[in-house]
């Protein structure tokens, strides 16, 4: 079979990087190989994110872009084919291709598996264009072949779509009704990443914690189950998972973090705010003092877990004196990590329409506060890691020869000179400096069994 080019940008959550490779996966057998840029590609498709305005409207710049490679392709007596996945093609439709021609197929989040097919009619007749934005019954999961190889951390998508309906977000919307992906099916892809040289493995869900699945013995799994279940599969040096709502963090999760070594000191729980009146107005169901005893009880259980978080300022009506609250929680907590925004109406939200919206000077006022209490604790983190000794991953090469770059167990990125074969395996790491955004170490030794025994 003749190879054919396909090119794919992603934007967006983990998810969505998740997904991309499963489209990977499901055009293999027609012959694609992945290419890593756009141009002369025989197939491009955006996989896209709707989260807030800007990244919807990146996409149509990015078609707009694509413009002169699909008429150079065309010139060449080829054929680009242009397709459109994710938030924006599920939350859009055929208005998509109303503003942007281009596109042959648009595809939602839940239809990827069907791609093959729609390429293949695509191909066969003229003029034909593709657009299945439906929730299928019959979950894609059921269709999707077991994934390649995807180096030393792999991504595991164990729930999907989003039933708690904060006010302000468009994900219940595009990804659909929570589904768990019963365990049979985890297990067996999770076994398989490990054969595939997965040293790591993060299981995926926009409300992951949330999930709770159909078991082989007919009865219902917690999430802390799945985890104790998954920290037997030998070959496994990680686990982590994300992202969690704070109200799915129960003492059965709680305790799996006490029990289970694998399961790395580092949770990603956003709280948005730390005024209790806008937590209610977003519908997250939960107050700050339920957070913080949650976060309390997370470093109970392991005394070394440390949290990331996501915040959003400017929520319609949020006060002066509420966004301190914000900034209260933020020094309270410590993150050493977290993703903050300036809140973004989103149409079909409940919240684009309530009274109060925010002048944008204020949201880019407040959010530029924030970010300094954000990255005192981060670098006050970082700072205090030098000196020690953690275990790290190398995952991928550095930019400088002989270098290699993993992550720490509290997810920090770190570069030291390694030789090549330590790829994939977990080392002990002397830090001994802090860059802007990572740490800088010198190897102490191999920890990971499988590389001693050689
Ligand atoms: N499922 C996750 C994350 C979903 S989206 C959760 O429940 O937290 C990732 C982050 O984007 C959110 O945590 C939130 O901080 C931010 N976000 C979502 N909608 C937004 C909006 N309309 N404006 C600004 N930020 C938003
Ligand atoms: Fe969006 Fe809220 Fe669901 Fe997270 S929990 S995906 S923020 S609706
Ligand atoms: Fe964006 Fe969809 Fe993920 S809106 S954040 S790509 S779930």
């Amino acid at each position: 079979m003749n190879d054919k080019t396909v090119f794919i940008k992603t934007y967006g959550c983990q998810m969505n990087v998740y997904d991309t490779m499963r489209m990977k996966d499901v055009l293999a057998p027609l012959g694609y190989v992945a290419v890593e840029a756009p141009a002369g590609a025989d197939l491009v498709i955006l996989n896209t994110c709707h989260i807030r305005e800007k990244a919807a409207e990146k996409v149509y710049s990015d078609l707009g872009r694509l413009r002169p490679l699909h008429q150079a392709k065309a010139d060449a007596g080829g054929r680009m084919i242009v397709a459109v996945a994710g938030c924006v093609a599920q939350a859009e439709g055929e208005a998509l291709r109303r503003r942007m021609p281009i596109v042959d197929i648009i595809l939602g989040p839940q239809t990827y598996h069907r791609l093959p097919e729609m390429v293949t009619r695509v191909l066969r007749e003229a003029g034909h264009t593709e657009c299945d934005t439906t929730f299928p019954v019959d979950p894609k999961f059921d269709h999707l072949p077991l994934p390649g190889g995807e180096g030393p951390s792999a991504f595991l998508a164990i729930q999907e779509g989003c039933d708690r309906f904060c006010t302000y977000c468009v994900v219940p919307y595009t990804r659909g009704a929570e589904y768990a992906r019963p365990v049979v099916s985890i297990l067996e892809e999770a076994r398989h990443l490990v054969a595939a040289g997965a040293r790591e493995i993060t299981l995926l869900g926009q409300n992951v914690n949330a999930w709770a699945g159909e078991a082989p013995d007919g009865r219902t799994w917690s999430f802390g189950r799945l985890l104790r279940d998954m920290a037997e599969i030998p070959g496994l040096g990680r686990l982590r998972y994300t992202t969690s709502h704070p109200r799915s963090v129960d003492a059965d999760l709680v305790a799996a973090h006490r029990d289970v070594p694998i399961l790395m000191p580092f949770l990603h729980l956003p709280i948005q705010s730390g005024s209790n009146r806008i937590l209610h107005a977003m519908n997250r169901g939960h107050v700050v003092a339920e957070y913080l005893n949650t976060v309390a009880a997370l470093k109970a259980a392991r005394p070394d877990m440390m949290l990331s978080s996501d915040f959003i300022v400017g929520f319609p009506g949020e006060t002066e004196a509420e966004f301190q609250e914000t900034l209260d929680l933020a020094k309270a907590v410590g993150f050493v990590q977290a993703f903050s925004f300036k809140y973004s109406p989103r149409p079909g939200t409940p919240a684009a329409i309530m009274p109060g919206q925010i002048d944008d000077a204020v949201k880019v006022e407040r959010l530029a506060r924030l970010q300094v209490v954000l990255a005192e604790s981060q670098a006050a983190f970082n700072a205090a890691c030098v000196g020690q000794v953690m275990p790290v991953l190398f995952e991928r090469h550095g930019r400088y020869a002989g270098q290699l770059v993993g992550r720490s167990p509290t997810m920090q990125g770190v570069f030291a000179k390694a030789p090549a074969h330590f790829m994939g395996t977990i080392c002990d790491v002397r830090i001994v400096a802090v860059g802007s955004n990572s740490l800088q170490g010198v190897v102490d030794g191999v920890t990971d069994e499988r590389k001693a025994a050689e």
